[in-house]
């Protein structure tokens, strides 16, 4: 079997070490902490294993080559040229060429795609006559050339489809999050399963789904049908299930007594979690009810909460006083436990009018945001809101 590949996890800004972790974990070699990505080492079958599992991840790349001082196209051209292409598609396959990073050698990506593609496409050319095709919708194989300064790295993406969907999700509200940025948060929060969890406004149920994956170690691709690296002349599919079978052995139950409950409003998001709820399985692990959330008295079980209120930006609300309302609620209801929120509107905050313990940047899609996390002290330890 292959060992050592360079492999490459890509995440959200801000997830990097969350993801490390999870790599480490899962028994990654050389994990290393980029921008937006994790470099590791692994074999074939770890390749498979991460991909199955990770929740904090997007994609998984396979580096197959590097190359340094690339500073112009005929460089670029003979370095690509250079790789025996025929270890990675044959010409009946489709590929894709996509470029990340940046360069101030090159003009434009489209131009470093097109001299790479050439490259390519040449040499199955001179070597077999025919040539793989391209096809932008849904190569067999993704090429993905990165460039740091001179520094291309060429990948193959072993994930194909983004790792976020994972399939549960067939119903969203309107302002859904992310599900590995929802991973992301769970464990950013280091809830780890210590106590019942509260999203109080829940929308479709992502953060609450995530957390129950998370704790109760259910790979995120369970529900998955296909991997680009299924596509790959090296793939070995019995590897594959023995990787699968063996994951699949490390699912467990909640701890005991801890329960995971979502709060909305809203009938038509409260009939949307729970049928996403059901589609992951955890219809058993996870209960949503239709309540206000500043309107309730606190669940007596619960002592923490994680949730992503509204911020204006998709759904209208009276920001100023919708955020004071959420402070007031938090002081008065939720006295001695922990709340995680992901705020995208940076003004909204202040009204809320405690002081954050913690703030971390993230983005929700193209949003700057925060997560903020507030302890809520009891008794003489409230002059500290
Ligand atoms: C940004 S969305 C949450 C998205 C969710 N994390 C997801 O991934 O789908 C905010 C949700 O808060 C709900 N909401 C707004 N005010 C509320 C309140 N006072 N009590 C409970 N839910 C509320 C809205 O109906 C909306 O579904």
């Amino acid at each position: 079997m292959m060992t050592d590949l360079k492999l490459t996890a890509t995440t959200f800004f801000g997830l990097e070490e969350v993801l490390a972790q999870e790599l480490f974990q899962l028994g990654a070699k050389e994990v290393e902490i980029g921008n937006r990505a994790v470099r590791f080492k692994g074999d074939l079958g770890f390749l498979y294993k991460a991909n199955f599992n990770l929740h904090l991840a997007l994609r998984v790349l396979w580096e197959i080559e590097s190359f340094d001082k690339i500073y112009k196209a005929e460089q670029l051209y003979k370095a690509i040229r250079r790789i025996e292409w025929s270890n990675y598609l044959n010409p009946s396959q489709t590929f894709r060429i996509d470029v990340t990073g940046q360069t101030k050698y090159f003009k434009n990506t489209r131009f470093i795609a097109l001299k790479a593609k050439d490259a390519i496409v040449d040499q199955f050319r001179d070597k077999f006559d025919r040539r793989p095709d391209i096809s932008l919708r849904q190569p067999d194989i993704h090429i993905i050339l990165h460039f740091h300064d001179q520094v291309l790295r060429v990948h193959l993406d072993s994930s194909g489809e983004s790792l976020h969907k994972r399939g549960y999700r067939t119903q969203t509200n309107i302002a859904p999050l992310n599900e590995v940025l929802a991973a992301g948060i769970v464990s950013l929060s280091q809830w780890r399963g210590c106590c019942s969890l509260l999203d109080p406004m829940c929308g479709s149920g992502t953060i609450l789904i995530e957390a129950a994956m998370l704790e109760m170690r259910i790979p995120a691709a369970i529900n998955r049908t296909h991997f680009a690296f299924q596509n790959w002349t090296n793939y070995q599919s019995d590897l594959f299930e023995l990787i699968k079978t063996s994951s699949l052995k490390k699912i467990r139950e909640l701890p005991d007594g801890v329960q995971l409950i979502g709060y909305d409003k809203a009938p038509s998001a409260v009939e949307k979690a729970r049928q996403n709820i059901k589609n992951a399985h955890l219809d058993d692990f996870i209960n949503i009810e239709q309540n206000d959330f500043f309107k309730v008295e606190k669940p007596d079980s619960v002592s923490y909460l994680i949730f992503n209120p509204p911020y204006d930006e998709r759904l209208s609300i009276d920001v100023k006083s919708f955020y004071k309302q959420i402070g007031d609620v938090l002081k008065k209801n939720y006295a001695g436990i922990e709340a995680w929120l992901l705020v995208g509107n940076l003004q909204a905050l202040k009204y809320i009018g405690l002081r954050p313990s913690k703030r971390i940047k993230l983005f929700n899609g193209k949003l700057e945001a925060r997560l903020v996390h507030y302890q809520l002290y009891k008794g003489s330890k409230k002059s500290k809101f």
